[in-house]
């Protein structure tokens, strides 16, 4: 591939979308372009920060114009699921809106798009979810994702759905929004965790997912694909799994269930994915949890600024 195929990758300041372009300068063979809501403009070879709220569809225009991006990867979304339950315009406009106009911008330009979408559109009560399963979201996050989902398939004959397990890592570009960095902050001061049990999840490290996502940019793959860790378990048990390997007892590790805790939006029990399409898929290999948490300490251990 040619360097001066040009990657615009959405939501650069958060845990998905830094990976993802932490990987693509390492590897060198994109120019990399970068959306920010809040991470400060930045001009370098190869390296594009552009600050602007996705929101603002004429900007947005303007600036995909003047970029003729190869490929996008669009990462950006309001992610907090119980926020979104409680304003559910907001997570209308920012998760089905950007991806319809980004999708727009795509279908006219000849553009790949991969859209970020989650295992949360599934209602968990089976597990082990293909990619031709019926989605049936139980809470308003999942259901701009499917709404995201339909946009991007209805818009693009060459759109790819990515649906993200729980992403597992350490934050490498950016703060990013990762539940393993506050589990170790909490840990390192003595405090216990909580982590709920009824929800059983293939999580996927962030490396293993952002090598992922740049790998589809570049093929010729379409439509939807599960990228998921190969290693089935509840949240509670991954929680052990992990505070063990950072040399904590699991003793601080609390369980919990999620769906019987007060105020929160209701959550899938049993959202694993099968990563089957992936595995024949892509050169990515689908990784066991413990092998991918290895890749994020390595990362985190030669990462550069
Ligand atoms: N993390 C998971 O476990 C998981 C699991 C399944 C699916 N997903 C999906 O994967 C994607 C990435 O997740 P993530 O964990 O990386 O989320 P994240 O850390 O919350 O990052 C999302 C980013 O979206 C950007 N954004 C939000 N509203 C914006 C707006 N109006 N204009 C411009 N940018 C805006 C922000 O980027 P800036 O910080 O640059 O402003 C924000 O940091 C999301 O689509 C999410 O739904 C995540």
């Amino acid at each position: 591939m040619s360097k001066t195929e040009k990657l615009l990758v959405t939501g650069y300041g958060g845990f998905v979308a830094g990976s993802v372009v932490w990987q693509a300068l390492r590897a060198g063979n994109w120019d990399v372009y970068a959306l920010s809501l809040d991470e400060p403009p930045r001009q370098e070879k190869d390296f594009h920060v552009i600050q602007f709220d996705l929101l603002d569809d004429t900007r947005l225009r303007q600036v995909f114009t003047q970029i003729q991006p190869k490929a996008v990867i669009h990462t950006a979304a309001l992610a907090d699921i119980d926020y979104c339950e409680n304003h559910p315009d907001d997570a209308t406009r920012v998760n089905v809106g950007i991806t319809r106009d980004l999708a727009g911008l795509c279908a006219e330009s000849g553009a790949r798009m991969t859209l970020c979408s989650t295992d949360t559109v599934f209602d968990g009560r089976r597990g082990m979810y293909v990619e031709t399963d019926a989605p049936n979201p139980l809470n308003h996050y999942a259901q701009t994702k499917v709404e995201a989902e339909e946009t991007v398939r209805t818009t693009l004959e060459w759109g790819v759905i990515a649906r993200l397990s729980l992403v597992m890592g350490l934050p490498v570009l950016g703060a990013g929004n990762s539940f393993l960095a506050k589990m170790i902050d909490s840990l390192q001061r003595g405090e216990k965790v909580k982590f709920p049990a009824n929800e059983v999840r293939t999580p996927i490290d962030v490396i293993t997912l952002g090598g992922a996502l740049l790998e589809l940019a570049a093929t010729d793959f379409t439509g939807t694909i599960h990228l998921a860790g190969s290693t089935r378990l509840n949240r509670y048990q991954m929680a052990c799994q992990l505070a063990r390997d950072f040399g904590y007892s699991d003793d601080a590790v609390m369980a919990t269930d999620s769906n019987a805790m007060e105020g929160r939006a209701p959550r899938p029990n049993d959202a694993s994915l099968d990563n089957t399409r992936a595995k024949n898929t892509l050169r990515t290999p689908m990784r066991p949890l413990m092998d991918g948490l290895r890749l994020v300490k390595e990362a985190k251990a030669i990462q550069t600024p």
